[in-house]
């Protein structure tokens, strides 16, 4: 377990992340149809073991880029592990962040969190970094759980959103999961 860090998903839970049964509940090129486009720059803060990430670097093709960022270097080897097995995801860059700033440069058409934020401890400065990364008219996906994230908590989360430049474009449903779709204010 990482005791380091004790609020953060540990990689040893990356199989419960990765893998075919959560591929048929949430399809990533389902999810991510209506938002990621052939050439777009695609930042995933967050990315786990990549459950996520070889179908956005699909997405985007050879004219786009992901750059797939994470906290713990054990799940980034996961992603580069991934990568390798595929063969393809030419187009994705792993970044390992610190916990209080992500750390890449960037000017981003789509920003995608998905089961990450509830994790952030300052979240306030975290979206701080992320609207200066995202392009005018670019979008960000969050998507929270239903047990760890109360409606509460999520709500506070999105007006944290709005305090540091955001606003609210779509709150799309998708049970059982909280989801919001923010652009810049
Ligand atoms: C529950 S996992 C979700 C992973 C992936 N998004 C998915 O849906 O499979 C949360 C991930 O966020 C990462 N994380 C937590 N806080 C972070 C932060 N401040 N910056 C970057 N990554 C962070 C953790 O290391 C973990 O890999």
């Amino acid at each position: 377990m990482n005791l380091d860090i004790p609020h953060v998903c540990p990689t040893e839970i990356s199989l419960i992340l990765n893998n075919r049964i959560r591929r048929l509940l949430q399809n990533p090129q389902k999810i991510l149809a209506p938002y990621v486009r052939d050439g777009m720059d695609v930042l995933e803060v967050g990315c786990g073991p990549g459950f996520f990430t070889l179908d956005i670097a699909r997405m985007v093709g050879k004219s786009g880029r992901v750059v797939a960022v994470d906290l713990q270097e054990g799940m980034l080897a996961k992603v580069r592990e991934n990568i390798r097995r595929s063969g393809a995801g030419q187009n994705i860059v792993l970044h390992r962040c610190d916990e209080d700033r992500i750390g890449v440069s960037g000017n981003f058409d789509f920003v995608f969190l998905f089961y990450m934020v509830h994790e952030v401890v300052d979240k306030e400065a975290f979206f701080r970094e992320l609207e200066s990364l995202l392009k005018k008219d670019g979008q960000v996906y969050i998507a929270e759980p239903p047990l760890h994230v109360s409606k509460k908590a999520f709500e506070e989360t999105i007006r944290i959103a709005g305090d540091t430049g955001f606003m609210v474009v779509d709150r799309p449903k998708r049970f059982p999961d909280k989801i919001v779709v923010l652009k810049k204010a």
